[in-house]
Formats: C-alpha cells, sequence, structure tokens
C-alpha cells in the first residue's frame, strides 16, 4: 500500500477513535461493545453511554462491582464468555432497566447468590450454563416474571428448592441439561403454566413425581433423555395435551405403562432408543395417533404384537433395529400408509411373512441387514414401489432358487442396494459370493423340498422295463424335487440327501435318434427347485452281448 493511502487510513481511524471514546481492549461498533482482551482487569468504566451490546470473551477480571454497568443504562444485552468470573457484589447488574439478555457462560463459580440479579425486571433471557454452580438459592429469580428463556445448562446442580421458578409465569423454555439433578422436587414446575420446551437430559435422575409436569398444559417439547429412570408413573405425561415431542432415549425404562402416552394426542415424535424394554404394551399408542416418527431401537424386545401400531397411520420413520426380534406377525405394518423409512437391522430374524411390508407403498429405505435371514419370500416388496435404499448384508443368506425372487428384484433395480457387500453363507460352493453378483443360473436347490408336490411322469413316456424305473407309489413317497427337460423325456427326482430316480427315454421319437454306443449326452434340467445337470454315457464294452 502506498504511504499515502496508509497515512489516510490511519487518520481515519483516529478520527473514528476520537469520535467514539471506547475502553482499551474493547472494540467499540455502532452500539455493540467487544472486550477480548485476557488483560482487562476490571469491568471497564468508560463503556460508551449509549452502548446497548456489550460481550466480554476470556476477560481475566474475577468481579463485578455493584452497578458496574450503570454508566450506560441503555445496556440491552450483556454477554461474558470463558471469563475468570468468581466474585458478584451485590446489586452487580443494578442500573439497567432495559436489560433483555444477560449471558454468563464458562465461568467457574460454585454458587451465586440472589441479590447480585435483583431487580432485572425487563429480562426475557438469563443464561447460566457451564458454570459449575452447584446449587441456587430460592429467591435466584424473584423479580423476573418477565422472563421467558432460562438456560441452566452444563452445571453441577443435584437438586433445586421447591419453589425456585415461582416467579416464571411467563418461562417458554428451560434447560436444565447436563447437571446432575437425581431427583425433582413435585411442585417445581407447578409454575410453568407458559413452558414449551423442558430441558432435563443428562441428569442422574433414576425417578420422577407422579405429578411433575402436571401444570405443564402448554408443553411441546420434553427432553429426559440420558438419565436412569427406570420406571415411569403412569400418569406422569397425563396432562400434557400440547406435547408434541418426547426424547426418552438413553433411560434404563423395563416396562412402560399401557396408557402412559394416552394423554399425548399432538405428540409427533418419540424416542425410546436405549432402554431395557423387552415388552410394549398393546395399546401403547392407540392414542398417539399423529406419531410421524417413532425409535425403539437398542432395547431388549423380542417380539412386536400385531396392532402395536395399527393407529399410527402418519408414521413416516419406524426404528425397530437393535433388538431381539425374532419374528413379526404378518400384518404389524399393515396400517403404516405413510411410512418412508424402516429400519429392522441388528435384530434375530430368521424369516418374513410374504405380507409383512405389503400397502407400504411409500417405503423408501428398509434395512434388514445383521439378521439371521437366509431367504426373502416370494413378491414380498412387490407393492414397495418406491423402495430404492434396501440394507442386506449380515445375514446368511442361502444362495439357492429360493432366493431367485429378491435376486430378480434387486437386478431390476439394480441400483437400490444399500451395502453391496452381501454375501451367500450357503451353499457351500457359492459361499462368500457377492448375491447380486451372482448368476440366476447358480441360483439352484440340488437337494431341497419341492413345495408343488412331485409329479409323475406319465406313463407313456417313460422307458419300459428300465432298471432305474420303480414303482409310481415309492417314487412319490420319498420324491420331492423333480426335474426334467422341456420334452419330458428326461426326468430326474431328488429328496432332500440325495437324487433317487433317473428316467431317459431312449426310444426316439419321429425325426431324432437314440443314443449311439460310446457316446455321451447333456441335458439341463429345471424344476422348482432350480437346474440341473444330467450327463448320461453309454459304453458298450468288448465281449458282453
Ligand atoms: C438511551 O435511549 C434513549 C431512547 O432511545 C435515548 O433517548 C437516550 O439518549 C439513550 N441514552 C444514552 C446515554 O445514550
Ligand atoms: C433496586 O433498584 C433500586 C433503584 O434502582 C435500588 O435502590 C435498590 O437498591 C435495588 N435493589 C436491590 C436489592 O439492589
Ligand atoms: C460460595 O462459594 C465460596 C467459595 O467459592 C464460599 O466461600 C462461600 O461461602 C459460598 N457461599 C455460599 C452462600 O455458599
Ligand atoms: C393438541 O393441542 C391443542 C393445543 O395446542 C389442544 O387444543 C388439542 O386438544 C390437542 N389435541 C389433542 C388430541 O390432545
Ligand atoms: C396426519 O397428518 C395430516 C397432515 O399433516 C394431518 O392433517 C392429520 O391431522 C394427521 N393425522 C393425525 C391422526 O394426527
Ligand atoms: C386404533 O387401533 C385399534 C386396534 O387396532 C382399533 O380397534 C381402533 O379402531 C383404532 N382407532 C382408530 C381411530 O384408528
Ligand atoms: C392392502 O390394500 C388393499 C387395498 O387398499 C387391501 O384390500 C388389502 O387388505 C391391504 N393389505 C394388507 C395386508 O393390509
Ligand atoms: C439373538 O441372536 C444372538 C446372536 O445371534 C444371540 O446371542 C441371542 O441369544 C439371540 N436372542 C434371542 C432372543 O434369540
Ligand atoms: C467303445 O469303446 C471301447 C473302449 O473304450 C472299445 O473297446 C469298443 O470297441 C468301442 N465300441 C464301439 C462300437 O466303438
Amino acid at each position: 500500500m502506498l504511504p499515502g493511502a496508509w497515512l489516510h487510513w490511519a487518520c481515519l481511524l483516529l478520527l473514528l477513535r476520537l469520535a467514539q471514546p471506547c475502553p482499551v481492549g474493547c472494540d467499540c461498533f455502532v452500539q455493540e461493545v467487544f472486550c477480548s482482551i485476557e488483560e482487562l482487569a476490571a469491568i471497564p468504566r468508560d463503556i460508551p453511554p449509549h452502548a446497548t451490546n456489550i460481550v466480554f470473551i476470556e476477560t481475566s477480571f474475577t468481579m463485578v462491582e455493584a452497578r458496574a454497568f450503570s454508566g450506560s443504562p441503555n445496556l440491552t444485552k450483556v454477554v461474558l464468555l470463558n471469563t475468570r468470573l468468581s466474585h458478584w457484589e451485590p446489586d452487580a447488574f443494578g442500573g439497567l432497566p432495559s436489560l433483555q439478555d444477560l449471558e454468563i457462560t464458562g465461568s467457574a463459580f460454585p454458587n451465586i447468590s440472589a441479590n447480585i440479579f435483583s431487580n432485572l425486571t425487563s429480562l426475557s433471557k438469563f443464561t447460566l450454563n457451564f458454570n459449575m454452580l452447584e446449587a441456587l438459592p430460592e429467591g435466584l429469580f424473584h423479580h423476573m416474571g418477565a422472563l421467558a428463556s432460562l438456560q441452566l445448562q452444563g452445571n453441577r446442580l443435584q437438586t433445586l428448592p421447591g419453589r425456585l421458578f415461582q416467579p416464571l409465569k411467563h418461562l417458554k423454555t428451560l434447560n436444565l441439561a447436563q447437571n446432575l439433578l437425581a431427583q425433582l422436587p413435585e411442585q417445581l414446575f407447578d409454575p410453568l403454566g407458559s413452558l414449551q420446551t423442558l430441558r432435563l437430559s443428562n441428569n442422574a435422575l433414576t425417578s420422577l413425581p407422579q405429578r411433575v409436569f402436571a401444570k405443564l398444559g402448554s408443553l411441546q417439547e420434553l427432553f429426559l433423555d440420558g438419565n436412569s429412570i427406570s420406571d415411569l408413573p403412569p400418569e406422569v405425561f397425563s396432562q400434557l395435551f400440547c406435547l408434541e415431542k418426547l426424547w426418552l432415549q438413553r433411560n434404563a425404562i423395563v416396562h412402560l405403562p399401557p396408557s402412559v402416552f394416552s394423554s399425548l394426542g399432538n405428540l409427533t415424535f418419540l424416542n425410546l432408543q436405549g432402554n431395557a424394554l423387552w415388552e410394549l404394551p398393546a395399546d401403547l399408542f392407540a392414542q398417539t395417533k399423529g406419531l410421524i416418527s417413532l425409535s425403539l431401537s437398542h432395547n431388549r424386545l423380542e417380539t412386536v404384537s400385531e396392532g402395536t401400531f395399527a393407529n399410527l397411520s402418519n408414521l413416516s420413520s419406524l426404528t425397530l433395529s437393535h433388538n431381539a426380534i425374532t419374528q413379526l406377525p404378518a400384518g404389524i405394518f399393515r396400517d403404516l400408509k405413510e411410512l418412508i423409512k424402516l429400519y429392522l437391522g441388528s435384530n434375530n430374524l430368521t424369516a418374513l411373512h410374504p405380507d409383512v411390508f405389503q400397502n407400504l407403498s411409500k417405503l423408501e429405505l428398509l434395512s434388514l441387514s445383521r439378521n439371521l435371514l437366509t431367504t426373502l419370500p416370494e413378491g414380498i416388496f412387490d407393492t414397495n414401489y418406491n423402495l430404492f435404499n434396501l440394507a442386506l448384508h449380515g445375514n446368511p443368506w442361502q444362495c439357492d432358487c429360493h432366493l431367485a425372487y429378491l435376486f430378480n428384484w434387486l437386478h431390476e433395480y439394480n441400483d437400490r442396494l444399500f451395502n453391496i457387500q452381501t454375501y451367500c453363507a450357503g451353499p457351500a460352493y457359492l459361499k462368500g459370493q457377492v448375491v447380486p453378483a451372482l448368476k440366476e443360473e447358480q441360483l439352484v436347490c440340488p437337494v431341497t423340498r419341492d413345495l408343488l408336490g412331485f409329479q409323475a411322469p406319465r406313463m407313456e413316456d417313460r422307458e419300459p422295463g428300465s432298471s432305474w424305473d420303480l414303482i409310481a407309489e415309492e417314487r412319490a413317497a420319498w420324491s420331492r424335487c423333480t426335474y426334467s427337460n422341456p420334452e419330458g423325456t428326461v426326468v430326474l427326482a431328488c429328496d432332500k440327501a440325495q437324487c433317487r430316480w433317473l428316467s431317459v427315454q431312449l426310444s426316439p421319437r419321429q425325426g431324432s435318434q437314440g443314443l449311439m454306443y460310446n457316446a455321451t449326452q447333456e441335458w439341463k434340467l429345471k424344476s422348482s427347485c432350480g437346474y440341473m445337470k444330467v450327463i448320461v454315457s453309454i459304453e458298450a464294452q468288448a465281449g458282453e452281448p
């Protein structure tokens, strides 16, 4: 930069400074003041009187004197972030009739006395996050009737005075997350008739008083996750008619009272992940008809009964992964017309009913990974027109004829497999092969059941007097899978363990020839179990008639 230009900027800065005095170590803007120099040893006395916002970041002063800010009576916002504050004189924030937003975050003081904040009648947002507070005095919010948001996250509060929140009739948001609260006084929240969001996440609650939320008729969001709650009182949510979202994940809930959610007609989001539930009461969700998202993953569920989700016609995401579910009733998802995401991974499912996903026409994502599935029934995805994200890995897929439906489905929609690493666990010669990379001809059932039953070849097609030929009844008794060529002249019948008989019609039809001496012929035979190749060699040996 040219020296002239530099001089010009220096003069301009000087003019600005002169025009607008600013405390040493701070930056002053039109009405905002930022003080972030560590050496700042006290609240400056020369804060511009017209300032409305002041922010201190990582400053080293430890005390706020009485009425320290009263020279700037128009301050509406005071923020002290990561400072070394630990002492306060009474009425420290006195003389600030317009103060609306006061934040003291990241300092290390274990207690605070009520008279520091007296007279803050216009305060609407009060934040005391991450300060190591161990207790709060009962009168702390005495004149704060205008408070709408109170943040007390990340302290070391173990209990709270029962009448602490008495003045806070207009409070809309209360955050008590990440403290050490082990119990709550039953009347603690009674004054908070306007409360919309209550955060109690990550405390040490083991139980809740029956009527602790009884007066919170306006509550919309309730966070109780990350505690150690093992039992919920049956009526604990019974007055929360406006509740829309409820977080109960990462607790120790073993069983839920059947009607615990029955007043929650406005509930759209419910998270029960990471509890110890092994059973769900039949009508648990009968009244929460507006649920959109429901998570039950990481529990101990072994079964889920047919009608459990029957009324959830708006449900769009259902998570049942990481349980021990062994089977699902055919109609369990029948009414979930809006379902888009269904997570069933990491369970003990061994088989699925062909109709279990029927009518889930909006389903886009389905996870079946890490179960014990060997195959999927024919037609299982026929009505899932929008399914494009399917997770199948981590199952012991049996790559035989029964997998043909899935195989063809995957090939028809070859971009839809979420994790291509989906391997065959059997039969032995296909073990470890990637399912979608197989050829359809490899999916054969050499020794499995023929569900369609045995169909005996017509008598006139059989070679008369063939030494392999057995009486029809005997064949029917143990033949389970019958392979033949399209002409029906070569028929092979197998049961589970081995192939029991072969019929080859050698007497030529018109226009074809029989087998010559010393000749080999092969046929590709098909059955409902799959394909089989049969090779017949005839060798005439010298000396025999
Ligand atoms: C405070 O604000 C009022 C109204 O906006 C104004 O009249 C007054 O001059 C301001 N006071 C200071 C010290 O700037
Ligand atoms: C409240 O403010 C008034 C006047 O501004 C003052 O006289 C009084 O000391 C303050 N109250 C407390 C408890 O500091
Ligand atoms: C607050 O904590 C300080 C130590 O940080 C202690 O000296 C003081 O007695 C405590 N005050 C109250 C009221 O507990
Ligand atoms: C849903 O909440 C509204 C208030 O927001 C309330 O009037 C209504 O009764 C609630 N609906 C149900 C089904 O509880
Ligand atoms: C389902 O969602 C629709 C659209 O958002 C809404 O109008 C309807 O009330 C919801 N149904 C229930 C039972 O909440
Ligand atoms: C709720 O589900 C139950 C059980 O399936 C059923 O009897 C009832 O009719 C359903 N109610 C509504 C409103 O869908
Ligand atoms: C699927 O929907 C059709 C038509 O809406 C209905 O007749 C059938 O019973 C449904 N199937 C299941 C399993 O709910
Ligand atoms: C589920 O499967 C796991 C491992 O495959 C097994 O340890 C567990 O006992 C099974 N649980 C049930 C209920 O079958
Ligand atoms: C068939 O092969 C055997 C030995 O491989 C031979 O001895 C015999 O002569 C052959 N017969 C005819 C008809 O070719």
